[in-house]
């Protein structure tokens, strides 16, 4: 397995996998419309890997674009990252999210059906275990959502596991990530939200640079240990590793199989800002206000079946993950 297609290669997590196949010897093939993205990343992919890949500026909603991408290229597999991903504009706009999640990988998956692509890992996330069960998490746990980018994921996993039931030869491994922050250590690439950032680490960011006022703690009055919300945050290059991982897997593995992505430790929002005023050597304001709406207290994953079915395991710390996204933010102010 050797030509990867990668869609959405030019986010956060699709760049940060691009580097890390690039340095395994995959040859890459990048489609992004560049929606929440831009096509400077690609090139610094190149810039830190030394090495080439393709990119196509295509939408998955064009299924001309999309197959021409595959007619172009012999391609092994796809790593399936494009998607809206901003809860509270979901709700905002569900057709926009139902359309361009559920209707691009509509015509991903018949794209692969037409030129004989039988092998997928998905971009799933922790949101699929909604709010009603308890960690830690797993994989076998009933799934639900509570707002239309989380039912994206729930029925995207539905609709690849349906395929894996239509056709026995394809492999599909959806994997559900826990909360990734952190950047590339050369601080080239990273995250890099339009506007106000709605997450707790780009937040804390823009807060550390002097471009926001204090980090405001969304509830301190939940049970846990010191009252705020508690995440499993995981390093992206740790993540983007899983994903070569879930490749190996699905070479040699048929059928739908969903893996955690997540350290299986849980972070409080304090501790997080604390671990980030360590990175960027500042104390960082908050105040305390009152708990955001559909936030539940506590998220994280139980690891052992990314262990024993990937051999894989996260291995960067809190520490380190605030450390490359304070680099990340300073050499990049304005973003990337
Ligand atoms: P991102 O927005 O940085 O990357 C997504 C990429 O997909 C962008 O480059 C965007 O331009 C592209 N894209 C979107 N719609 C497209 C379309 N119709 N055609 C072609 N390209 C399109 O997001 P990310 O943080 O890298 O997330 C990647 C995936 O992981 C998403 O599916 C997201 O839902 C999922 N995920 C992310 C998180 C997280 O916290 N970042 C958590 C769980 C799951
Ligand atoms: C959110 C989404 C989730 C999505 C994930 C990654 C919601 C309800 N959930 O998860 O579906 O998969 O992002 O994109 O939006 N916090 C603050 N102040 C802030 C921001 C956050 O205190 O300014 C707290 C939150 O209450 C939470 C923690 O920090 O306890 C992490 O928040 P966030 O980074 O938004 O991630 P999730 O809520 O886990």
């Amino acid at each position: 397995m050797k030509n990867i297609l990668v869609t959405g290669g030019a986010g956060f997590i699709g760049s940060h996998t691009c580097v890390e196949l690039l340095n395994d010897g995959y040859s890459v093939i990048v489609l992004d419309n560049l929606c929440n993205s831009k096509e400077g990343a690609i090139e610094r992919i190149k810039t830190i890997t030394g090495k080439e890949l393709k990119f196509y500026k295509a939408d998955l909603l064009d299924m001309k674009a999309t197959e021409k991408v595959f007619a172009e290229n012999e391609i092994d597999a796809v790593i399936h990252f494009a998607g809206l991903k901003a809860v509270g504009e979901s709700v905002e706009k569900p057709l926009e999210y139902y359309e361009n999640n559920i209707g691009g990988t509509f015509n991903l998956i018949k794209a692969m059906k037409k030129y004989n692509v039988k092998k997928i890992v998905f971009s799933s996330s922790a949101t699929v275990y909604g709010v009603n069960n308890q960690v830690p998490y797993t994989e076998d746990m009933p799934t639900s959502a509570t707002n239309p980018y989380g039912y994206t994921k729930v029925m995207i996993e539905q609709i690849l596991h349906d395929m894996t039931v239509s056709d026995p030869q394809w492999s599909v491994v959806a994997l559900r990530y826990f909360n990734p922050i952190g950047a590339h250590e050369s601080g080239l690439i990273g995250e890099n939200p339009n506007g106000i950032p709605n997450n707790l680490v780009p937040y804390i960011a823009q807060v550390a640079l002097g471009k926001l006022a204090a980090l405001r703690v969304f509830g301190d009055d939940y049970d846990t240990p010191d009252g705020t919300g508690v995440r499993d945050y995981i390093h992206v290059t740790d993540l983007a590793k899983g994903h070569l991982a879930a490749l190996g897997y699905s070479e040699k593995n048929t059928g739908f199989q969903p893996i955690n992505l997540g350290t299986g430790k849980g972070s409080s929002v304090l501790e997080v800002l604390h671990a980030y005023e360590k990175a960027c050597g500042k104390t960082l304001p908050y105040n305390i206000t009152p708990r955001r709406a559909g936030d539940i207290a506590s998220s994280y994953a139980q690891t052992d079946l990314a262990k024993n079915l990937l051999n894989w395991e996260a291995k960067l710390d809190i520490e380190k993950m605030c450390q490359d996204s304070w680099n990340f933010t300073i050499k990049n102010p304005e973003g990337m």
